[in-house]
């Protein structure tokens, strides 16, 4: 009897009439969901994006902890400023030069990793049915903030230079037309994620200025902008706009994600804002966290740490595009991203890889479908591969046993008809809608 009831409690939520209506937004991500069996062993998985931190030099960082502890355990284990350390805060706008920004470190808020950011920032500036203009496909994470403040997100096309300014254009004017209030365009311009491309420079003075003209802010999102395979860093999008744009960094990917420290640098008054909302979400960043970060700047070559990473990354990279350049089915496509972690694959027509995924994961490989991308269920026809954590031998494998999967559906499509829609007929929009050809 008792264990009746207990099962029956841990099946039903009873406290479903109470949550709040913004959770109905709430809900696991496709990739949290994967997350269990992609990390089994035998599977190889293209699907997660976790930094491969194996070439960090562990003595080194462990060092720098213990001297930290030693010398300034008390202020490291105390309560900090909410808008984050000092030093660190000094030391991160010596990282954002890299890419040309010139900033105050009283104008940079640390955050508990970037995601943290995007909250905070979201937060301040979203009512439910706000819209937030987002490419597409667009980061899991992002989406899911977006969907818990209840936004409404618009999908902009992107291509092989990233987001397309018409498109941008018409639907900035488009939502302006319905009456409804655009919050910002959230971008990711450099090694995009899911789909792996970068917004070609000549574009970027474009985006700048038609959200300058429509009067929309944008969030920028850099955490893998020092991660180019052969080019020096992009010029970020912050460094020729100060007032019309809040970018976000992370040392989640040149560092380690574990410490979950990233940033937010904002014109000055949206900087107090997000103090108020940091304040009242965490008191403050974690000081241990950001005192061991600013002693790994300070005490380490950091900058030729991040080239090692480089260097690792587009080893990956390239046996995950040969792999794909010799087995994928002709009808396949796929572009080649200068950095980053990803790629981003366009099965043949009539596939759908979330049908796919279970098939692939019996098969031994894993990746994310396409639809995890995109806050309208676009995107079935495609997938994200990540060749960031696997080794090059592994890529290839997990490649090869993809292809089976994907070979085997094509032959039941041909055998028994059409497995799943064309992708655009899947488009609810009534509109061409966006492009998921990154090649
Ligand atoms: C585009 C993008 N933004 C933000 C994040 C969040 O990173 P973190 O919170 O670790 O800084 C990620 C992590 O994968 C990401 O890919």
């Amino acid at each position: 009897m008792s264990g009746d009831v207990t099962r029956s409690s841990t099946r039903l939520d009873s406290y479903v009439d109470r949550y709040a209506a913004r959770t109905q937004g709430m809900t696991a991500s496709e990739i949290r969901a994967l997350f269990s069996v992609a990390s089994r062993p035998e599977v190889v998985s293209l699907a997660g994006g976790m930094p491969n931190i194996s070439g960090l030099p562990l003595d080194v960082v462990g060092g720098a902890i213990d001297e930290l502890v030693r010398s300034n355990g008390p202020t490291a284990m105390q309560y900090g400023s909410g808008q984050g350390d000092p030093a660190l805060r000094e030391q991160i706008t010596d990282v954002m030069r890299l890419e040309g920004i010139e900033a105050h470190p009283d104008d940079v808020v640390v955050t508990v990793g970037s995601q943290q950011a995007v909250d905070l920032v979201t937060r301040i500036f979203c009512d439910p049915g706000d819209v937030v203009i987002c490419e597409a496909p667009s980061y899991v994470g992002a989406l899911g903030v977006f969907k818990a403040y209840q936004c409404d997100v618009v999908h902009v096309e992107m291509d092989g230079d990233g987001l397309v300014p018409e498109a941008l254009r018409q639907a900035i004017t488009a939502v302006q037309a319905s009456g409804r209030r655009i919050k910002f365009l959230y971008t990711i311009p450099n090694y995009h994620n899911p789909a792996g491309v970068t917004l070609a420079s000549a574009r970027r003075a474009e985006i700048l200025e038609i959200c300058r003209q429509a009067d929309v802010l944008i969030l920028e999102d850099n955490p893998y902008g020092l991660l180019g395979f052969d080019e020096e860093p992009h010029r970020a999008l912050r460094a020729d706009e100060a007032d019309g744009v809040i970018y976000l960094g992370s040392f989640s990917k040149t560092f380690a994600p574990g410490f979950r420290v990233g940033w937010a640098l904002a014109p000055h008054a949206v900087r107090e804002k997000l103090v108020l909302a940091q304040e009242s979400a965490t008191l403050c960043p974690p000081s241990f966290s950001q005192m061991a970060v600013s002693a790994y700047l300070r005490t380490h070559d950091w900058q030729g740490q991040i080239k090692q990473f480089r260097e690792m990354y587009r080893e990956r990279r390239d046996a995950m595009i040969e792999a794909l350049d010799d087995m994928m089915p002709a009808a396949a496509r796929w572009n080649v991203p200068t950095g980053g972690f990803y790629v981003w694959v366009t099965l043949p027509d009539g596939l759908d890889a979330k049908a796919m995924l279970p098939r692939a994961v019996t098969a031994r490989v894993a990746y994310v479908p396409g639809t995890a991308f995109f806050a309208d269920g676009f995107g079935s026809q495609s997938m994200r591969l990540s060749f960031c954590y696997p080794t090059p031998e592994r890529i290839r494998e997990g490649v090869r046993r993809l292809v089976g999967v994907i070979e085997e559906e094509q032959e039941l499509r041909a055998t028994f008809g059409t497995v799943a829609p064309p992708a655009r007929e899947l488009n609810r929009r009534g509109y061409e809608g966006p492009n998921t050809d990154l090649s």
